[in-house]
C-alpha cells in the first residue's frame, strides 16, 4: 500500500510519501519525506504564529507535494492530469494550531476527492509514537514519553492503537520550555537546538552550572509533571524518575521516546544510560533525529493503521487526545 501523508499541526509544512506492508509484522519503506520549514518566518518572533504558519503552510503545500511524489518515484509532474499510484491519504487532524491544521486537511481532502481516495484522520500524539516503527517492533505493554513543543505526556502503550494516558504536564510541554528559556536568554527560535548547542559548549569546558534550578514535582506519587519555572535541561533527571516508576508500576516491555525534544542528544544518552542501571530488561525505542521532529512519515504510518473516514466528517481537533 502506498500512502500519502500530509501534517501540517504546528510550523513545518510536512509531506511524505511511504511503501507499508503487513498487518502483524508492518514493513513501512520511506520514498520521500519532505519537510519545508517554517523557521526563518517566526525566528523573529521567537515562536510560531498561528496565522503566520497558515498562509505559509497554504503557499507551501503545493510545492511539498510535488517534491515529494517526484522524488518517491511513483509519479512525476504529469500527476496533474493523471492519478498518482497512490491507495491512501493520512493527514494530521490535532492536536495543534487550528488554523494551521486545517490547511493540511482541505489539502487532503481537495487530493482525495481528485484522486478519489479514502482518507485516514491522523492524532499528530500517536503518529510521534509511532514514528520508531519505521524500523523496530516494540514489545508491549510499551510506557511512551512524548516530548514536543506542545505536549509532554507520558502513555501506556498497550498495543498500537491501545492507549491510556498516565501523566502529563500541568503547564509548559518540554519544548515549550526549552522554546522559552531561549528566549529569555537571546539564543533564537526553535530554542531546544539552540541551547542544546550552548550546553554542548559549555560541557567541553567543563562549565559547572552555579545555580540549582527547582524540579518541580519530583517527588510526587502521581506521572504528572510540572515545568513551570523550571528553565534548563534539569528537566532531563526529573522526566528520567517518572518513566521509571510508570515502567516499574505497568510492568513495561519498552520505553517508546517520540517528539521534537526527543531529537536532544543530551536526553537520549541520559535515557540510554538510565535504562543500562535498572536491574530488569527494558527495550529502548527512540526515532532516528529526523523522525523525532514533526514530519509526514510517522503520519503516514499511524494512517496505515487508521480508518478511513468520510471527507465531509473529517475536522481539526486542536486538543485532540490520544484516548
Ligand atoms: O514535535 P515537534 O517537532 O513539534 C511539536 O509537535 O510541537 O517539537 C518541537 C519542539 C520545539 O520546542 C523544539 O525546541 C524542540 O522540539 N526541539 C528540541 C531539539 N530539537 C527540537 N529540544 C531539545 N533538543 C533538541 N535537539
Ligand atoms: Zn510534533
Amino acid at each position: 500500500m502506498i500512502i500519502l501523508a500530509i501534517e501540517t499541526s504546528c510550523d513545518d509544512t510536512c509531506i511524505a510519501v511511504i511503501k507499508a506492508s503487513g498487518k502483524s509484522r508492518p514493513r513501512f519503506k520511506i520514498l520521500s519525506n519532505i519537510v519545508s520549514s517554517q523557521i526563518k518566518v517566526h525566528k523573529k518572533y521567537g515562536g510560531v504564529y498561528p496565522t503566520l504558519a497558515r498562509r505559509e503552510h497554504k503557499k507551501n503545500l503545493l510545492p511539498t507535494l510535488l517534491q515529494a511524489l517526484n522524488k518517491s518515484k511513483i509519479s512525476n509532474f504529469k500527476f496533474q492530469i493523471s492519478k498518482p499510484n497512490i491507495d491512501l491519504i493520512a493527514v494530521t487532524i490535532g492536536p495543534g494550531l487550528d488554523p494551521c491544521l486545517w490547511t493540511g486537511i482541505n489539502f487532503a481532502k481537495d487530493l482525495s476527492k481528485k484522486w478519489n481516495l479514502p482518507i485516514v484522520p491522523v492524532n499528530h500524539i500517536e503518529s510521534h509514537i509511532l514514528a520508531n516503527l519505521v524500523d523496530k517492533r516494540p514489545e508491549f505493554p510499551a510506557a511512551c514519553l512524548v516530548v514536543s513543543g506542545g505536549h509532554t505526556q507520558l502513555i501506556l502503550m498497550r498495543d498500537i492503537g491501545k492507549y491510556k494516558i498516565l501523566g502529563e504536564t500541568r503547564d509548559d510541554a518540554a519544548g515549550e520550555c526549552f522554546d522559552k528559556v531561549a528566549r529569555i536568554l537571546g539564543l533564537g527560535y526553535p530554542g531546544g537546538p539552540a541551547i542544546a548547542r550552548e550546553a554542548h559548549k559549555l560541557q567541553t569546558t567543563n562549565y559547572k552550572l552555579q545555580t540549582n534550578l527547582p524540579r518541580p514535582m519530583i517527588n510526587q506519587k502521581n506521572y504528572d509533571f510540572s515545568f513551570s519555572g523550571l528553565k534548563t535541561a534539569v528537566l532531563y533527571k526529573h522526566k528520567g524518575k517518572k518513566y521509571v516508576k510508570a515502567a516499574k508500576d505497568y510492568r513495561v516491555k519498552t520505553i517508546i521516546l517520540g517528539g521534537g525534544v526527543s531529537a536532544n542528544d543530551e536526553l537520549r544518552k541520559q535515557f540510554a544510560y538510565k535504562l543500562k542501571t535498572i536491574n530488569y530488561k527494558l527495550n529502548f525505542l527512540v526515532p532516528s533525529k529526523n523522525l523525532c521532529t514533526d514530519n509526514a512519515v510517522m503520519t503516514g504510518i499511524a494512517g496505515y493503521f487508521g480508518k478511513p473516514k468520510d471527507w465531509q466528517k473529517i475536522k481539526a481537533d486542536a486538543n485532540l487526545r490520544i484516548c
